[in-house]
Protein backbone atom coordinates (compact mmCIF):
# COMPACT_ATOMS: atom_id res chain seq x y z
CA UNK A 1 0.00 0.00 0.00
CA UNK A 2 1.24 3.15 -1.13
CA UNK A 3 1.74 5.62 1.84
CA UNK A 4 -0.03 8.64 2.22
CA UNK A 5 -2.83 7.61 0.52
CA UNK A 6 -6.34 6.97 1.43
CA UNK A 7 -7.85 3.54 0.77
CA UNK A 8 -11.86 2.65 1.20
CA UNK A 9 -13.14 -0.71 2.78
CA UNK A 10 -16.13 -1.71 4.05
CA UNK A 11 -14.15 -3.91 7.32
CA UNK A 12 -10.63 -3.27 8.88
CA UNK A 13 -9.12 -5.89 10.90
CA UNK A 14 -6.42 -4.35 13.29
CA UNK A 15 -4.15 -7.37 14.31
CA UNK A 16 -2.84 -10.11 12.15
CA UNK A 17 -2.93 -13.39 14.68
CA UNK A 18 -5.31 -16.08 14.42
CA UNK A 19 -8.09 -13.91 15.60
CA UNK A 20 -7.93 -11.34 13.45
CA UNK A 21 -7.35 -13.90 10.46
CA UNK A 22 -10.45 -15.92 11.36
CA UNK A 23 -12.08 -12.44 11.67
CA UNK A 24 -11.56 -11.37 8.24
CA UNK A 25 -11.61 -14.66 6.46
CA UNK A 26 -15.37 -14.90 8.00
CA UNK A 27 -16.08 -11.36 6.97
CA UNK A 28 -15.49 -11.44 3.63
CA UNK A 29 -17.21 -14.62 3.17
CA UNK A 30 -20.20 -12.81 4.08
CA UNK A 31 -19.37 -10.48 1.12
CA UNK A 32 -17.68 -7.68 2.20
CA UNK A 33 -14.53 -5.92 1.43
CA UNK A 34 -11.96 -6.53 4.24
CA UNK A 35 -8.02 -5.73 5.03
CA UNK A 36 -6.08 -6.66 7.83
CA UNK A 37 -3.64 -4.49 9.15
CA UNK A 38 -0.74 -6.15 10.94
CA UNK A 39 2.21 -3.90 12.80
CA UNK A 40 4.16 -6.50 12.19
CA UNK A 41 4.12 -9.65 10.72
CA UNK A 42 1.42 -12.34 10.24
CA UNK A 43 1.53 -14.73 13.47
CA UNK A 44 4.07 -12.72 14.89
CA UNK A 45 2.47 -12.04 18.60
CA UNK A 46 1.06 -14.80 20.71
CA UNK A 47 -0.04 -17.06 17.79
CA UNK A 48 3.59 -17.97 17.14
CA UNK A 49 3.79 -18.41 20.73
CA UNK A 50 0.66 -20.43 21.86
CA UNK A 51 0.87 -24.18 22.39
CA UNK A 52 -2.74 -24.60 20.91
CA UNK A 53 -4.44 -26.55 23.60
CA UNK A 54 -8.10 -26.41 23.01
CA UNK A 55 -8.49 -27.47 26.37
CA UNK A 56 -11.96 -26.42 27.73
CA UNK A 57 -12.57 -29.14 30.40
CA UNK A 58 -8.90 -28.45 31.74
CA UNK A 59 -8.57 -25.46 31.64
CA UNK A 60 -12.44 -25.13 34.08
CA UNK A 61 -11.75 -22.81 37.14
CA UNK A 62 -13.87 -21.96 40.10
CA UNK A 63 -16.05 -18.46 39.70
CA UNK A 64 -18.84 -17.18 37.85
CA UNK A 65 -16.16 -15.08 35.11
CA UNK A 66 -14.97 -18.69 34.88
CA UNK A 67 -18.28 -20.16 34.10
CA UNK A 68 -18.64 -17.68 30.98
CA UNK A 69 -15.52 -18.18 29.91
CA UNK A 70 -16.22 -22.14 29.98
CA UNK A 71 -19.41 -21.79 28.06
CA UNK A 72 -17.62 -19.89 25.47
CA UNK A 73 -14.49 -22.61 25.61
CA UNK A 74 -17.01 -25.58 25.13
CA UNK A 75 -18.97 -24.08 22.17
CA UNK A 76 -15.82 -23.02 20.50
CA UNK A 77 -14.53 -26.65 20.88
CA UNK A 78 -17.31 -28.40 18.79
CA UNK A 79 -17.05 -26.26 16.40
CA UNK A 80 -13.17 -27.38 15.76
CA UNK A 81 -13.31 -30.31 13.79
CA UNK A 82 -15.54 -29.05 11.03
CA UNK A 83 -13.87 -25.49 11.51
CA UNK A 84 -10.24 -27.77 11.01
CA UNK A 85 -11.77 -29.29 8.08
CA UNK A 86 -13.17 -26.41 6.28
CA UNK A 87 -9.79 -24.30 6.36
CA UNK A 88 -7.70 -27.54 5.04
CA UNK A 89 -10.18 -27.49 1.61
CA UNK A 90 -10.11 -24.20 1.48
CA UNK A 91 -5.90 -23.55 2.55
CA UNK A 92 -4.73 -27.06 1.44
CA UNK A 93 -2.81 -26.46 5.34
CA UNK A 94 -3.38 -29.39 7.53
CA UNK A 95 -3.87 -27.33 10.82
CA UNK A 96 -2.55 -30.76 12.90
CA UNK A 97 -6.04 -31.33 14.90
CA UNK A 98 -4.43 -33.74 17.29
CA UNK A 99 -7.13 -35.55 19.09
CA UNK A 100 -4.95 -37.11 21.59
CA UNK A 101 -7.00 -35.82 25.11
CA UNK A 102 -5.53 -34.71 28.21
CA UNK A 103 -3.79 -36.02 31.49
CA UNK A 104 -3.80 -33.38 34.43
CA UNK A 105 -1.69 -34.68 37.01
CA UNK A 106 -0.83 -34.67 40.51
CA UNK A 107 2.57 -35.28 42.15
CA UNK A 108 2.16 -35.06 45.77
CA UNK A 109 -0.27 -35.28 48.32
CA UNK A 110 -0.75 -31.28 48.07
CA UNK A 111 -1.12 -31.97 44.33
CA UNK A 112 -3.92 -34.78 44.48
CA UNK A 113 -5.83 -32.42 46.91
CA UNK A 114 -6.27 -29.85 44.82
CA UNK A 115 -6.41 -32.19 41.91
CA UNK A 116 -9.53 -34.03 43.67
CA UNK A 117 -11.16 -30.92 44.04
CA UNK A 118 -10.42 -29.98 40.33
CA UNK A 119 -12.22 -33.38 39.88
CA UNK A 120 -15.31 -32.42 41.98
CA UNK A 121 -15.48 -28.95 40.36
CA UNK A 122 -15.50 -30.93 36.76
CA UNK A 123 -18.32 -33.08 37.72
CA UNK A 124 -20.35 -30.83 39.14
CA UNK A 125 -20.53 -28.92 35.74
CA UNK A 126 -21.06 -32.11 34.02
CA UNK A 127 -17.78 -31.99 32.71
CA UNK A 128 -16.24 -35.24 31.33
CA UNK A 129 -13.20 -36.63 33.08
CA UNK A 130 -12.16 -39.96 34.48
CA UNK A 131 -9.55 -40.25 37.43
CA UNK A 132 -6.74 -42.21 37.34
CA UNK A 133 -4.46 -43.93 39.96
CA UNK A 134 -0.90 -43.33 39.04
CA UNK A 135 -0.60 -46.89 37.98
CA UNK A 136 -3.21 -46.49 35.67
CA UNK A 137 -1.70 -43.04 34.20
CA UNK A 138 1.40 -44.91 33.78
CA UNK A 139 -0.48 -47.55 31.43
CA UNK A 140 -1.56 -45.06 29.23
CA UNK A 141 1.84 -42.49 29.34
CA UNK A 142 4.66 -44.97 30.29
CA UNK A 143 7.36 -42.05 29.76
CA UNK A 144 5.72 -40.78 33.21
CA UNK A 145 7.71 -41.03 36.86
CA UNK A 146 6.47 -43.22 39.42
CA UNK A 147 6.08 -40.02 41.66
CA UNK A 148 2.51 -39.34 39.74
CA UNK A 149 -0.12 -39.79 42.19
CA UNK A 150 -3.04 -38.82 40.63
CA UNK A 151 -4.71 -38.40 37.18
CA UNK A 152 -7.55 -36.72 36.00
CA UNK A 153 -8.30 -37.72 31.96
CA UNK A 154 -9.89 -35.06 29.96
CA UNK A 155 -10.57 -37.50 26.92
CA UNK A 156 -12.09 -34.06 24.79
CA UNK A 157 -9.29 -31.99 25.37
CA UNK A 158 -6.92 -32.03 21.97
CA UNK A 159 -4.80 -29.57 20.49
CA UNK A 160 -3.50 -27.64 17.20
CA UNK A 161 -0.92 -26.31 15.78
CA UNK A 162 -1.19 -22.07 15.88
CA UNK A 163 1.20 -21.74 13.34
CA UNK A 164 -0.12 -24.16 10.89
CA UNK A 165 -3.56 -21.97 11.87
CA UNK A 166 -1.86 -18.78 10.93
CA UNK A 167 -0.51 -20.13 7.64
CA UNK A 168 -4.10 -21.83 6.71
CA UNK A 169 -6.11 -18.45 7.64
CA UNK A 170 -3.32 -17.22 5.20
CA UNK A 171 -3.89 -18.59 2.64
CA UNK A 172 -7.81 -18.83 2.90
CA UNK A 173 -8.11 -15.04 3.52
CA UNK A 174 -5.94 -14.60 0.57
CA UNK A 175 -8.11 -17.23 -2.08
CA UNK A 176 -10.98 -15.33 -0.33
CA UNK A 177 -9.73 -11.84 -1.34
CA UNK A 178 -8.85 -10.49 1.94
CA UNK A 179 -6.19 -7.64 1.39
CA UNK A 180 -3.40 -8.04 3.91
CA UNK A 181 -1.25 -5.22 4.85
CA UNK A 182 1.96 -6.62 7.00
CA UNK A 183 4.41 -4.05 8.64
CA UNK A 184 1.84 -1.54 9.27
CA UNK A 185 3.20 -0.18 12.52
CA UNK A 186 1.28 1.34 15.12
CA UNK A 187 -2.28 2.04 13.57
CA UNK A 188 -4.24 4.64 15.53
CA UNK A 189 -8.20 4.58 15.67
CA UNK A 190 -9.92 7.26 13.87
CA UNK A 191 -13.30 8.38 15.58
CA UNK A 192 -15.31 11.01 14.26
CA UNK A 193 -18.26 12.39 16.01
CA UNK A 194 -19.84 9.11 17.49
CA UNK A 195 -18.55 6.29 15.03
CA UNK A 196 -15.42 5.05 14.11
CA UNK A 197 -14.18 6.56 10.56
CA UNK A 198 -10.93 4.01 10.20
CA UNK A 199 -7.38 3.53 11.16
CA UNK A 200 -4.47 6.17 10.50
CA UNK A 201 -1.17 4.49 9.80
CA UNK A 202 2.12 5.66 10.77
CA UNK A 203 3.33 6.44 7.20
CA UNK A 204 0.41 8.64 6.91
CA UNK A 205 -1.72 6.77 5.06
CA UNK A 206 -5.61 6.72 6.28
CA UNK A 207 -7.64 3.47 5.72
CA UNK A 208 -11.51 4.60 5.79
CA UNK A 209 -13.91 1.87 7.37
CA UNK A 210 -17.18 1.48 8.32
CA UNK A 211 -16.10 -0.93 10.77
CA UNK A 212 -13.18 -1.70 12.27
CA UNK A 213 -12.43 -5.06 14.18
CA UNK A 214 -9.90 -4.57 17.00
CA UNK A 215 -8.10 -7.97 17.41
CA UNK A 216 -4.74 -6.79 18.24
CA UNK A 217 -4.16 -9.16 21.50
CA UNK A 218 -2.46 -8.07 23.99
CA UNK A 219 -1.37 -4.95 22.39
CA UNK A 220 -5.31 -4.11 21.84
CA UNK A 221 -5.66 -2.11 25.54
CA UNK A 222 -2.89 0.21 24.39
CA UNK A 223 -4.40 1.55 20.74
CA UNK A 224 -4.10 4.86 20.23
CA UNK A 225 -7.04 6.90 19.63
CA UNK A 226 -9.14 4.69 22.37
CA UNK A 227 -7.28 6.28 25.54
CA UNK A 228 -10.13 8.75 26.22
CA UNK A 229 -13.31 6.60 25.46
CA UNK A 230 -12.99 4.64 29.01
CA UNK A 231 -12.77 1.12 27.37
CA UNK A 232 -11.99 -1.80 29.45
CA UNK A 233 -8.50 -2.70 29.52
CA UNK A 234 -6.64 -5.56 28.30
CA UNK A 235 -3.26 -6.17 29.72
CA UNK A 236 -0.83 -8.40 28.91
CA UNK A 237 0.52 -11.66 30.51
CA UNK A 238 3.75 -12.93 29.50
CA UNK A 239 4.15 -16.46 28.79
CA UNK A 240 7.63 -18.57 27.81
CA UNK A 241 7.74 -21.82 26.65
CA UNK A 242 9.87 -24.39 25.46
CA UNK A 243 10.27 -25.64 21.72
CA UNK A 244 11.62 -29.45 22.05
CA UNK A 245 12.66 -31.99 19.27
CA UNK A 246 12.81 -35.72 20.30
CA UNK A 247 16.10 -36.31 17.90
CA UNK A 248 14.33 -39.90 18.10
CA UNK A 249 11.10 -39.31 16.95
CA UNK A 250 7.47 -39.28 17.70
CA UNK A 251 6.38 -41.19 21.13
CA UNK A 252 7.88 -40.02 24.82
CA UNK A 253 4.69 -38.95 25.36
CA UNK A 254 1.34 -38.78 23.31
CA UNK A 255 -1.19 -36.76 25.29
CA UNK A 256 -1.12 -33.39 27.00
CA UNK A 257 0.12 -33.65 29.82
CA UNK A 258 -0.60 -30.89 32.13
CA UNK A 259 0.22 -30.26 36.04
CA UNK A 260 0.92 -27.58 38.67
CA UNK A 261 3.28 -25.10 36.51
CA UNK A 262 2.78 -26.00 33.36
CA UNK A 263 1.90 -28.37 30.77
CA UNK A 264 3.55 -30.22 27.63
CA UNK A 265 1.79 -30.52 24.55
CA UNK A 266 3.06 -33.18 22.11
CA UNK A 267 2.95 -32.37 18.21
CA UNK A 268 2.76 -35.90 17.17
CA UNK A 269 6.24 -35.86 15.19
CA UNK A 270 8.39 -35.89 17.72
CA UNK A 271 8.37 -32.18 18.63
CA UNK A 272 6.63 -30.70 22.18
CA UNK A 273 6.37 -27.32 23.42
CA UNK A 274 6.62 -27.23 26.76
CA UNK A 275 4.28 -24.09 28.43
CA UNK A 276 4.04 -21.69 29.72
CA UNK A 277 4.98 -18.93 32.80
CA UNK A 278 2.15 -16.82 33.37
CA UNK A 279 3.73 -13.41 34.34
CA UNK A 280 2.70 -10.02 35.14
CA UNK A 281 6.06 -8.54 33.74
CA UNK A 282 4.09 -6.00 31.02
CA UNK A 283 5.66 -6.31 27.59
CA UNK A 284 9.16 -7.38 28.83
CA UNK A 285 10.06 -9.81 26.08
CA UNK A 286 12.99 -11.38 27.58
CA UNK A 287 13.42 -15.51 28.42
CA UNK A 288 14.98 -15.26 31.51
CA UNK A 289 17.13 -18.29 33.11
CA UNK A 290 14.51 -18.53 36.06
CA UNK A 291 11.79 -18.86 33.31
CA UNK A 292 13.44 -21.88 31.72
CA UNK A 293 14.87 -23.71 35.02
CA UNK A 294 11.04 -23.37 36.28
CA UNK A 295 9.92 -24.90 32.74
CA UNK A 296 12.02 -27.55 32.82
CA UNK A 297 12.28 -28.49 36.42
CA UNK A 298 8.48 -29.06 37.09
CA UNK A 299 8.16 -30.99 33.67
CA UNK A 300 10.99 -33.01 34.06
CA UNK A 301 9.80 -34.56 37.45
CA UNK A 302 6.73 -36.07 35.87
CA UNK A 303 8.37 -37.01 32.16
CA UNK A 304 12.57 -37.29 33.53
CA UNK A 305 13.29 -38.39 29.67
CA UNK A 306 12.79 -34.70 28.44
CA UNK A 307 16.15 -34.36 29.36
CA UNK A 308 17.15 -35.99 26.36
CA UNK A 309 15.08 -33.78 24.00
CA UNK A 310 17.31 -30.91 22.40
CA UNK A 311 15.87 -27.20 22.52
CA UNK A 312 14.77 -25.51 19.21
CA UNK A 313 13.56 -22.72 20.56
CA UNK A 314 12.55 -20.38 23.56
CA UNK A 315 9.58 -18.13 23.15
CA UNK A 316 7.87 -15.19 24.63
CA UNK A 317 4.37 -13.78 24.16
CA UNK A 318 1.55 -11.87 25.43
CA UNK A 319 -1.53 -13.08 26.25
CA UNK A 320 -4.06 -10.24 26.12
CA UNK A 321 -6.04 -10.41 29.80
CA UNK A 322 -8.98 -8.47 30.60
CA UNK A 323 -9.77 -7.50 34.59
CA UNK A 324 -11.93 -10.73 34.71
CA UNK A 325 -10.36 -12.43 32.13
CA UNK A 326 -13.31 -12.79 30.02
CA UNK A 327 -12.74 -12.47 26.30
CA UNK A 328 -14.18 -8.74 25.08
CA UNK A 329 -15.88 -10.11 21.98
CA UNK A 330 -18.45 -7.32 20.20
CA UNK A 331 -19.61 -3.88 19.56
CA UNK A 332 -18.50 -1.67 21.90
CA UNK A 333 -17.36 2.33 22.53
CA UNK A 334 -18.19 4.29 19.13
CA UNK A 335 -20.34 3.06 16.99
CA UNK A 336 -18.60 0.57 13.87
CA UNK A 337 -15.76 -0.36 16.77
CA UNK A 338 -15.90 -4.15 17.30
CA UNK A 339 -14.05 -5.52 19.80
CA UNK A 340 -12.23 -9.21 19.29
CA UNK A 341 -9.69 -9.64 21.87
CA UNK A 342 -9.04 -10.18 25.81
CA UNK A 343 -9.15 -13.97 24.89
CA UNK A 344 -6.59 -14.24 27.61
CA UNK A 345 -5.46 -17.80 28.05
CA UNK A 346 -7.98 -19.04 25.25
CA UNK A 347 -7.35 -17.44 21.81
CA UNK A 348 -6.68 -20.54 19.42
CA UNK A 349 -9.56 -22.67 21.10
CA UNK A 350 -12.06 -19.31 20.63
CA UNK A 351 -10.84 -18.83 17.64
CA UNK A 352 -14.22 -19.83 15.41
CA UNK A 353 -16.40 -18.84 18.28
CA UNK A 354 -15.08 -15.37 17.87
CA UNK A 355 -15.53 -15.10 14.08
CA UNK A 356 -19.07 -16.18 14.71
CA UNK A 357 -19.77 -13.63 17.14
CA UNK A 358 -17.98 -10.56 15.56
CA UNK A 359 -20.05 -11.49 12.19
CA UNK A 360 -22.73 -11.68 14.47
CA UNK A 361 -21.95 -8.24 15.21
CA UNK A 362 -21.31 -7.04 11.69
CA UNK A 363 -25.26 -8.05 10.15
CA UNK A 364 -26.06 -5.43 12.29
CA UNK A 365 -23.41 -3.06 12.04
CA UNK A 366 -22.07 -2.83 8.10
CA UNK A 367 -25.22 -2.73 5.44
CA UNK A 368 -24.90 -5.94 3.70
N1 LIG B 1 -3.26 -21.66 26.87
C1 LIG B 1 -2.13 -21.88 27.68
C2 LIG B 1 -1.41 -20.69 28.09
O1 LIG B 1 -1.90 -19.58 27.95
O2 LIG B 1 -0.32 -20.84 28.58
Amino acid sequence: MPSGLRHDVEIAVLGGGVIGLVCAWRARQLGHSVLVLERDRLGCGASGVAAGMLAPVSEAEFGPAAQAVLEMNLRSAEMWPSFAAELRQESGVDVQLHRSGTLMLARDSDEARALERQSELRDSLGLQTRRLRGSQARELESALAPRVRLALEAPEDHSVDPRAVVGALASACEHAGVRVLEGAGEAAVAIGGEAVSGLRLPDGSFVHADTVVLAAGAWSGAVSGLSDIGLPEVRPVKGQILRLRDPSGPGLITRVLRYEGGYIVPRGDGRYVLGATVEEQGFDEHPTAGGVYELLKEAWELVPGIAELAIEEIGVSFRPGTPDNVPLIGPAGPAGLIWATGHYRNGILLAPLTAELVCGSLTGAVAA
